[in-house]
């Protein structure tokens, strides 16, 4: 298959460090294939950089397929560029024409301070799993799969919130900041299932109430939903909000027995 060289215009952001106010600079970079990864493309601008002298742009990836979430970018005011449900790691430069510029930002979230370049610090989301993000009853060794029966259509809204890679798409494209969209799926794909009941309101008070001190509040806007490489459904955050309310009556009684 012949494939086509780009020759492109890339505005992007560097940032020394959290306390720098950073800003734009522009590379010309000539000869990309269209068949590169947009990471890849990163790459041999970084290659190219290294042999001028110049320091590389940092920004952040692991597995380039689509599973961790690390790779972060606002590409022309999206997050994870124009392609839906596709991680930056997953967009290719075909989806591009020669003579483009393109801009290329960090996350913009006050919760998520820029390390430096396009590198942000998502702790605050770790903060938010520590809270409740998992399941202290000892589950034992890997039961047989019909021993706990789960509904079908259970099993696979617990398997479509359990597709979230934590990336932080949901935040940096939200007008607010908020983390619903993310917190939601965290807690629905445990909340779900007959494993995640135990804690299942305690699980959900103290996540919310995380996230409500590092990010902003859901006024519904759904840009979470459009932004997310996984296409995590807001109906997650209705979910939610429903088991925090449920979560305020039923921990106080919890309280009063003790
Ligand atoms: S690098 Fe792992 S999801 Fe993109």
């Amino acid at each position: 298959m012949s494939h086509h060289l780009q020759n492109l215009v890339l505005k992007i952001w560097r940032q020394t460090g959290p306390n720098d106010a950073g800003h734009f600079e522009s590379y010309r970079i000539d000869d990309i294939s269209d068949e590169a990864s947009f990471l890849e493309m990163l790459d041999v601008l970084n290659e190219r950089l290294i042999a001028d002298g110049k320091e590389a742009i940092v920004f952040d990836h692991d597995c380039r397929e689509g599973i961790c979430g690390t790779c972060s970018l606002m590409i022309n005011g999206q997050a994870h560029g124009p392609q839906k449900g596709t991680a930056t790691c997953q967009l290719h430069m075909r989806t591009f024409r020669s003579g483009d510029e393109i801009v290329v930002e960090p996350w913009r979230a006050t919760a998520f301070p820029i390390i430096k370049d396009l590198m942000v610090d998502r702790a605050a989301f770790d903060r938010i799993i520590e809270a409740g993000g998992f399941i202290t009853a000892d589950t034992g060794g890997a039961p047989d799969a019909n021993l706990i029966p789960v509904p079908k259509p259970v099993a696979d809204a617990a398997m479509d919130a359990a597709e979230c890679i934590g990336c932080g798409a949901c935040v940096a494209a939200c007008p607010n900041g908020a983390a619903n969209l993310f917190t939601s799926a965290k807690i629905a794909h445990l909340n779900l299932l007959p494993q995640g009941q135990a804690e299942r309101y305690s699980r959900v008070e103290a996540m919310v109430d995380t996230m409500d001190q590092y990010f902003g509040s859901c006024t519904n806007h759904g840009e979470c939903e459009a932004a997310c490489p996984k296409g995590i459904s807001i109906d997650f955050i209705a979910m939610m909000n429903q088991d925090y309310r449920k979560a305020k009556f039923k921990n106080r009684k919890a309280l009063a027995r003790t």
